[in-house]
Parts: structure tokens; C-alpha cells; sequence
């Protein structure tokens, strides 16, 4: 198992225009977090980096539909956001925001140096305007008919249904979001990033370097639009709103949102050091680093093409060594729509299913959209929840501590060695590390998590065919006290390896274990997690069972928006 290995991981980075709902959670977040959470416990060094996406056009339309400013909006769901990740157990390091000062110093000093290596290309065209706002219709203030797929709501910067990423004149039968008219074209000069100079470095970059590491749904969106040419995206925008273009014929321009986004990863980066006294520096400069970035498919043009091109550009930074994207989720067969309030919101899960953070956690993770979209449903949460989470792992783990304390008033029994007839079973469990492991390397967190649930499962059977309950009354204590030692170390085993996945169960069995945080490489070291004659503490239940009533009231709930 790999450690000492340095990491900096990154998840997309939020716009701050409404709550979170499911759709991101599976999307950059708990894929994320559990590979943070295993490479901590391997014993790497992680920074994991993530915050709000403060900018942007998706802002400006919020402001103006709330009738609030941009800071008021960015306020409010910056908390809002930062309250549910929080909840959830998303454990970032630090979690910054673009409006922050440091990033806006690190996103022109950025701007700066491409500038000075004259990188940019500087162009006057035609764009298109509202001549009733007066306003220059950049990014999602256009909607229009995507060239590639025919989506009808594409935006002027991108097509969020086949991630395309597009220019406003792209775009057909094009319609302004800000009046609904027809816009007229008018001239701007703007900063424009010549991505067809970097085709070549792309090139062997990702189809000689990626092809058998990168996840085939993202080497696939790539491969093909380098195959289509890559031209100059302007990175400048006529908006009030971001982070004014530095440059003395930048009146009136901002950055675009997706030049200072990704480089929020290196703000929030360097503001995680400074407030621990650490160097940003090694993690986004020493070759030695791996960096990855966590994202939905929609992101995919952005993170492994534009922002490695700027990185590139700049000439001190190391690149993605992946970029571990999933598909979308869906929400009873449709679309996850923010507008049509087709979602399941954080803030609203946690008031009707208080302190059941990991029975989520673990459905948007074994029905992951991992290689393709998926759906969820509520009959699905639930039948997960009662029928894995409850009826195998927390069933199993309710069992062992029970009899415990009935046969052994919570005392450890005495250890058993290789000649006990079950101590092949001991090794099978001893093998669970390496085998969720090798998963994660992967990005396989539907098969590792589901390798948990087949331990829990294992444990199950052992117990049902060894029967302790028949065996104490025929007086056959020595065979009840082996099986109920490995019994014990294979609840132990769980409580370990379900850290990455269900934070709150894996700590809530630490405690009734009286079990130390253990490093994942040192397990197999020792078959030993739980020592004899230690004491274990009263059982509780790990999961509740979720029942009809609750599914069929947020069926109801869904169905009437
Ligand atoms: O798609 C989004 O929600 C963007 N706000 C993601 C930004 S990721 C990063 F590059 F900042
Ligand atoms: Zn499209």
C-alpha cells in the first residue's frame, strides 16, 4: 500500500448561486473525500482542497432573480454550502472562496505573467449584445440550441447535457436570458488563450501519457475534442461582476469565471498553509506531487485540456496526474433540475433524516454514476439502507456485541492461534485492506464499497453456521470463545475499513470498540485490532431502518414541486 506520498486533491469548486443537492455530493464530493480519507489513513500527505465559485454569470442571474447584490448571494449560499459539506463529513482541508482577497491577487498575478510571456492573443470580434440591457450577453446570459447535440438550453460558454464547451455565436437561434430578445452583434476586444499552440503538448500529453490511467469515460471526452482542433478561448468577459481583467485596457472587463475558478485551487491552497504554517509550494509545484482533481462530467474540457494549458503556460506548475470525473445522477428517472426544483437539497435531507449523513453517503456511493449516468430513488435509498446497511453490516456488528456481553460481560476473549480450526477465516478478513484498496487505486468505489458490505457478510454467515448460541449451552466453551474472538476482530476490521465510506458509523464503532485509529499498512502486520481481556463498551445501534411512511412522504414531497 502506497504512502509517504504527497497529495494535493482537489474537488470542483461550487458556484454559490443555490444549495447543494445530491447530484454534486455523487458527482466530485464523496468520490473525493473517500479517496482523501483512504490515503490519509495509508498514511499520505494530503492537502484537499476545495471552495466556492464566487464569479460568474451563473452569479449575476441569482443577484438579479432574488433582488439581492452579488455579495449578498454569494453570502448566503457560500454558508449555506459550507454548512452542508460540513454535515456530511467532507473533509477539506481548507475551503476557501474566490471572492477572497488572496485569490484575487493569485488569479491576476496569473493573468499577469501569461500576459508578460506573451502568451494571450488580443482580439476584437463581434459579440453578441442586448441593446435593452446594454449588456454584453457572455456565458449563461445567452441560452441557445447547442451545434453539437441540439440541447436547447446551452449556454454562450458551454453545453451542459454533452459538456461541450462553445462560443455565444455557436449557439442557434441564440435568445438573451436577460431580456428574452434576439441579440444584435456589437465589437469588444478581448484576452483570448490559443489552445491550438498547445495541441501538440496535449496531445502527448493525454493520448500518449493518459490512455491506460484516465477512466475511459474522461480519455474519451478528451481524445475526441482533440480530434475535433482546439481553438483560442477569450478569457476576458464584459461583465461588472469577477475579477477586473489587470491590464490598463481592462476597463470594464472581468476574468472568465473559468480562468479564476481552477486557480481557486491554488488560492485555497496557499491559504490552508499560511494558516498552518506550512509551504504551498511543493503541492502544486514539486514533480514528485500527485495532483487530481474530482469533478462531474461537465467539467471534464476544463480540467484536463484549458486549465493544464495554463498551467503549462506558466511554465512552475505540475499537471493532473488524473482527473477521476463520474457521470451524472438522475432523480427518479429525470434530469436533476435546480430550476425545475427536481432535486433532493442537503440542507432539507439533514432536517428528515437527522444524524443519517452515512446511509446517504453510502447509496450515492454503491450507486455511483461512476462509468455511466445513473438514477436514485427513494425506494433504492431505502432498500439499501434496511436491507445492507441495517440488515448486514449493523446486524452483524449488533450480534457480536451482544453476545459479548452476555457471554464475556464485554471482556475480549482469549486469543487464538493458527491452529485454531477457524483460522483461515481470520485470514480471509485480514485480506479485506488490500483488496479495498486496490479498488480505491482505481477509482472503483462502487466495488470497494461493496467489498465492505461482502465483509459484514462474511461475518454474517461465520456466525450463522457456527451457531455460539447452541454451542454455550452444550458447554463447548472453547469453540464459542474462538469464534466470538474472530467474530470481534472482523467487527474491528469493519470499523476500520468503513472510515472512508461512513464516517460517523466508523467512529461511533471506534468508540464502543475502544478501538485506536489504526494505519491501514499496519494491519496486516498484526491479527490483533481488538486484545484480549480489553473491555468493550454497551452496544448501540449503528443504523435505523427507514420506513414507508418516511419514502412515501418524500415521494410526495419531490412529486409535488
Ligand atoms: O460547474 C461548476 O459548478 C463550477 N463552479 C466548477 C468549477 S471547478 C473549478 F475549476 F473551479
Ligand atoms: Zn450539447
Amino acid at each position: 500500500m502506497e504512502s509517504n506520498q504527497r497529495y494535493t486533491i482537489t474537488s470542483a469548486l461550487p458556484y454559490t448561486n443555490g444549495p447543494l443537492h445530491i447530484g454534486h455530493l455523487a458527482g466530485a464530493y464523496i468520490p473525493a473525500d473517500i479517496f482523501v480519507r483512504f490515503k490519509r489513513l495509508s498514511g499520505n500527505d494530503v492537502a484537499y482542497i476545495c471552495g466556492s465559485d464566487e464569479h460568474g454569470v451563473a452569479i449575476s442571474i441569482k443577484a438579479k432573480s432574488e433582488g439581492k447584490t452579488p455579495n449578498e448571494i454569494i453570502d448566503k449560499y457560500h454558508n449555506l454550502i459550507k454548512d452542508s459539506f460540513e454535515s456530511f463529513g467532507i473533509s477539506f482541508d481548507n475551503y476557501s472562496r474566490t471572492s477572497a482577497k488572496i485569490h484575487h491577487k493569485t488569479a491576476s498575478e496569473f493573468f499577469i505573467e501569461l500576459e508578460k510571456k506573451k502568451i494571450f492573443e488580443i482580439k476584437s470580434s463581434k459579440q453578441l449584445y442586448d441593446p435593452k440591457e446594454n449588456q454584453f450577453l457572455a456565458d449563461r446570459f445567452i441560452e441557445g440550441t447547442c451545434p453539437n447535440c441540439g440541447y436547447e438550453h446551452a449556454y454562450g460558454d458551454q453545453c451542459e447535457s454533452c459538456g461541450s464547451s462553445l462560443n455565444p455565436t455557436d449557439l442557434i437561434n441564440p435568445k438573451s436570458k436577460l431580456s428574452g430578445e434576439k441579440p444584435i452583434t456589437k465589437e469588444t476586444t478581448h484576452w483570448y488563450l490559443p489552445l491550438g499552440n498547445y495541441e501538440d503538448f496535449i496531445k502527448e500529453w493525454v493520448i500518449n501519457g493518459k490512455k491506460d490511467k484516465w477512466k475511459p469515460n474522461v480519455y474519451g471526452q478528451v481524445k475526441s475534442w482533440i480530434d475535433l482542433g482546439l481553438e483560442s478561448r477569450a478569457i476576458t468577459r464584459d461583465l461588472d461582476w469577477g475579477i477586473p481583467v489587470p491590464h490598463e485596457n481592462g476597463e470594464g472587463k472581468v476574468l472568465y469565471v473559468w480562468f479564476d475558478a481552477p486557480i481557486g485551487y491554488i488560492s485555497s491552497t496557499k491559504e490552508w498553509a499560511e494558516k498552518n504554517g506550512k509551504d504551498w509550494e511543493p503541492y502544486w509545484k514539486d514533480s514528485k506531487t500527485k495532483l487530481i482533481h474530482f469533478i462531474g462530467k461537465d467539467n471534464i474540457v476544463f480540467h484536463s485540456i484549458i486549465f493544464p494549458i495554463i498551467l503549462k503556460a506558466h511554465g512552475d506548475y505540475i499537471l493532473p496526474e488524473n482527473v477521476p470525473a463520474n457521470e451524472f445522477l438522475n432523480l427518479e428517472g429525470d434530469k436533476i433540475s435546480t430550476s425545475k426544483n427536481w432535486a433532493i437539497w442537503l440542507h432539507e435531507y439533514l432536517i428528515d433524516f437527522p444524524g443519517m449523513q452515512d446511509s446517504l453517503r453510502y447509496t450515492l456511493t454503491v450507486n455511483s454514476p461512476e462509468s455511466k449516468d445513473n438514477d436514485f430513488t427513494w425506494k433504492d435509498f431505502q432498500s439499501r439502507n434496511n436491507n445492507e446497511l441495517v440488515a448486514i453490516l449493523g446486524n452483524f456488528i449488533n450480534r457480536v456485541l451482544v453476545l459479548t456481553h452476555k457471554y464475556y460481560d464485554g471482556v475480549i476473549p482469549e486469543k487464538i492461534d493458527s491452529e485454531c480450526v477457524d483460522y483461515e477465516i481470520l485470514k480471509q478478513v485480514h485480506e479485506y485492506p488490500e483488496i479495498i484498496s486496490k479498488s480505491l487505486d482505481k477509482f472503483k468505489f462502487r466495488e470497494s464499497v461493496n467489498s465492505l458490505i461482502e465483509l459484514s457478510r462474511l461475518g454474517n454467515k461465520y456466525l450463522a453456521e457456527k451457531e455460539p448460541w447452541k454451542l454455550i449451552k452444550e458447554g463447548e466453551n472453547q469453540r464459542v470463545n474462538e469464534i466470538m474472538y474472530i467474530s470481534l476482530q472482523t467487527c474491528a476490521m469493519i470499523a476500520i475499513l468503513s472510515e472512508p465510506f461512513l464516517p460517523n458509523a466508523s467512529k461511533k464503532l471506534h468508540r464502543i470498540l475502544n478501538l485506536n485509529k489504526v494505519k491501514w499498512n499496519d494491519i496486516d502486520k498484526t491479527d490483533s485490532l481488538l486484545v484480549s481481556n480489553n473491555k468493550i463498551n454497551k452496544p448501540e445501534l449503528i443504523f435505523r431502518k427507514i420506513e414507508d411512511e418516511e419514502i412515501k412522504n418524500q415521494l410526495k414531497k419531490l412529486k409535488g414541486n
